[in-house]
């Protein structure tokens, strides 16, 4: 399966985020992966659609919005006038999910479903015929920069026998922790999309760092 890149710029150089965008499609990334955090549903801050709207023109590479909120719903238009192309949003959420579904589908979007380490993959099983993708966490939502928790690759695995057996194309994504080391791993178990940080943003050369993603 082909692999693509997600570049995310919660650890890019925010004092010029331009360049950096530039820096990531030069590389050869195929997504911007955009974090936005409520300090309710994840413990930490981000930011949120003024940014995007500010940075969408930056660049051609389409913004994969990565939701770490309670309350997607009420954000999704906001999103997509901001220029997202994808929204993830998380299982976790108390709210109504089929319903932040058809909202993310009526603004023309793709619509991604998340599930953090501790939450069974059996938990979007009900899902897969209505999401385009799952992104797996590899570490606790809320900050770059922490170690792969190898007990999620058992989850991928899963999630990519049922995709098989219902004769679906889910794309997987993993986010958190990927690297030189963790990504064949990550692509054995049937991840697809790879999320990556501070492995692309602090490396020397981002497109040897991308080609190594891929293997
Ligand atoms: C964490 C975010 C990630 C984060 C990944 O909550 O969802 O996208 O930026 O960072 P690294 O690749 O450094 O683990
Ligand atoms: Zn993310």
């Amino acid at each position: 399966m082909n692999t693509k890149i997600s570049a995310s710029i919660l650890s890019a150089d925010f004092g010029c985020l331009r360049d950096e965008l530039g820096r990531a499609e030069k590389a050869g990334c195929d997504l911007i992966h955009f974090d936005v955090m409520d300090g309710h549903f994840v413990p930490n801050l981000s930011y949120g659609v003024p940014v995007l709207k500010s940075i969408r023109h930056c660049t051609d590479l389409k913004f994969d919005v990565h939701l770490m909120i309670t309350d997607p719903l009420k954000y999704i238009d906001a999103f997509a006038d901001a220029g997202a192309d994808n929204i993830t949003f998380h299982e976790e959420i108390p709210g109504d999910k089929p319903e932040v579904i058809k909202k993310i589908r009526s603004r023309g979007l793709t619509v991604g479903m998340s599930i953090k380490p501790g939450t069974p993959a059996e938990a979007v099983f009900p899902y897969l015929r209505d999401i385009d993708m799952v992104l797996v966490m590899t570490v606790e939502p809320g900050f770059g920069g922490q170690g792969f928790i190898p007990e999620t690759l058992e989850k991928i695995s899963a999630i990519r026998s049922e995709i098989s057996r219902l004769g679906l194309s889910v794309d997987i994504e993993v986010d958190g922790g990927i690297g030189i080391k963790t990504s064949p791993k990550v692509r054995e178990a049937g991840a697809n999309v790879l999320v990556s940080g501070s492995y692309l943003f602090k490396s020397e050369d981002m497109a040897a760092a991308v080609a190594s993603l891929r293997g």
